[in-house]
């Protein structure tokens, strides 16, 4: 079974808000992102709107020639934004305003009401919905009763993990993976995958997608800074011409 690639392209917005300009061109690095061959283009609709756009979001869907993942907390308007966008696939998230990115997975146990009515909903819409939640077994087992025919293991812990602490973790993931498969749930994964920590998580049989956006986009500042600075050099020299 292939492993997929899902790009998470949100800090392409962070960079494009920070100055509020209208560059770097969201549609344009997706183009980029689809030509390179992956299978997938990640965004995530924040509450606080710090990165990705209500925009953006219509743009991309139209533009997008992959499939579409949008994460969105489980929230009315989230999901109401979501079934008028219409993306193949939905990643129901946990979200607080004040936290930098994504922490931890989602409580289906705990917020179980909530999390079923958004899944039944964006199912309705006929959008594939995946839950991201924690390599933890007793979440898993609630899946079926919420409904989502997807998960996606929040592999956050494991990334930031040292020594036999990252051992035990990517043990918990391989495990969940494993649960997970056997009730017939696809697998996915994501969240402070690097081009160091990925290779061992891409080497789970169970999972099918991946779903990584920081470490690309900060790589994408070396690999993909040189042509950038040949441009700019070009237009500094024609503007003295
Ligand atoms: N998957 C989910 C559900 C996320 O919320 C995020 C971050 O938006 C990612 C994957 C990508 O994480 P990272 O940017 O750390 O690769």
């Amino acid at each position: 079974m292939t492993l997929e690639l899902g790009v998470n392209i949100d800090h392409i917005a962070t960079l494009r808000q920070a100055r509020g300009t209208i560059y770097p061109d969201l549609l344009q690095a997706m183009r980029l992102v689809e030509e390179a061959g992956a299978q997938a283009i990640t965004i995530h609709l924040r509450e606080d709107r710090r990165h990705i756009q209500d925009a953006d979001v219509y743009a991309i869907r139209q533009h997008c020639q992959r499939r579409l993942n949008l994460e969105l907390a489980a929230t009315d308007e989230m999901v109401a934004i979501a079934c008028d966008v219409s993306p193949s696939d939905a990643c129901v998230v946990p979200e607080k305003r004040e936290e930098l990115t994504t922490e931890g997975g989602l409580d289906i146990i705990g917020l179980f009401d909530r999390v079923k009515k958004s899944t039944q909903t964006l199912k309705q819409a006929g959008i594939r919905v995946s839950l991201f939640i924690e390599p933890d077994i007793e979440q898993i087992k609630r899946v079926p009763d919420i409904g989502a025919p997807v998960i996606e293991l929040h592999t956050g812990t494991y990334a930031n993990a040292i020594g036999d602490d990252k051992k035990r973790e990517f043990d918990r993931i391989l495990k969940a993976s494993e649960v997970a498969d056997e009730l017939g749930i696809q697998v996915n994964a994501g969240h402070g995958l690097d081009y160091e920590n990925t290779q061992i998580i891409a080497a789970i049989p169970q999972i099918r997608e991946l779903n990584i956006g920081h470490s690309m986009v900060s790589r994408a500042v070396f690999v993909g800074i040189k042509e950038a600075t040949v441009e700019m050099l070009e237009l500094l020299r024609k503007a003295r011409i």
